[in-house]
């Protein structure tokens, strides 16, 4: 299993802290943003990850990560890390694809970096047989994420920030991909919103009958706004070993 995190975007909520630098780079209390998508993958046994970053900021993750000699396996090895280039934010597919040729034959997980989990998923890693796993949780604002739409308690779809939510189900920004992932973006176009969606592919594993929903239990926050990047970082000072 290899590992795609993408921390490219533009960040416009989140400006003027984003003017300079990029939301994955902020800090989350004692870290940046981009240290909770590695760290863990690593403790899922995730140990080969790529970073997808646009050109303006790729010089400071460099400085930041390295090539992962910070983040040790438990075998003491070290974790590999390297980089992708997206030239442009055109969607979060695109960016995947982008990993195509690094994720060879093998399975991925994508992560959204600026997604923040407590929930462990390293089961749901380690038992991957294929297909694709998402992960839901309950939210009251559905109309600003991927949302599922349930019949039988199966999802039988999934639509891109609805104006009219079938459900409460928001699909979060972890996904668990077998290989086909890449052959399932072929053809697709461009959203509304000007961006490939991995909603698209999402139904494509839907359609197949190969999507696996997981419900998250903990919490879960997209620190793509002030007050979520703030709420997430308190959440994590409450949990911190540094908190006096
Ligand atoms: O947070 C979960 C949601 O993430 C899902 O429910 C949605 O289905 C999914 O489309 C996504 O929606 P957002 O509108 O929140 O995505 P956003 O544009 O904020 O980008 C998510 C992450 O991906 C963020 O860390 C930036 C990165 N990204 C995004 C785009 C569009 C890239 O690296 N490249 C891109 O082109």
């Amino acid at each position: 299993m290899k590992a795609v995190i993408l921390a490219g975007g533009t960040g416009t909520r989140l400006r003027p802290l984003t003017l300079p630098t990029n939301k994955h780079l902020l800090p989350l209390y004692d870290k940046p943003v981009i240290h909770h998508a590695i760290e863990k993958l690593v403790g899922a046994g995730v140990y080969k990850i790529m970073v997808v970053t646009s050109p303006h900021h790729i010089d400071s993750f460099v400085k930041l990560l390295g090539s992962g000699q910070d983040f040790k396996r438990p075998d003491g090895k070290q974790v590999q890390i390297v980089y992708g280039i997206q030239n442009e934010p055109n969607g979060i597919a695109f960016g995947l694809h982008i990993a195509k040729d690094y994720v060879d034959d093998d399975n991925c997980v994508l992560w959204l970096g600026d997604n923040i989990i407590e929930d462990d998923i390293a089961p749901h890693i380690r038992g991957f047989k294929g297909g694709a796993t998402v992960f839901l949780q309950k939210v009251k604002d559905p109309e600003r994420f991927g949302v599922a739409s349930i019949k039988n308690g199966k999802v039988v779809g999934i639509q891109e920030k609805p104006k009219k939510p079938t459900s409460n189900l928001a699909v979060i920004g972890v996904y668990v991909f077998d290989n086909t992932v890449f052959k399932k973006m072929v053809g697709k176009k461009k959203s509304s919103r000007g961006e490939y969606e991995i909603t698209d592919v999402n139904n494509e594993y839907v359609k197949e009958g190969t999507l696996r929903a997981v419900m998250l239990k903990k919490k879960w926050f997209d620190i793509g706004t002030i007050d979520s990047l703030h709420e997430a970082s308190m959440h994590m000072r409450k949990k911190s070993k540094h908190k006096k």
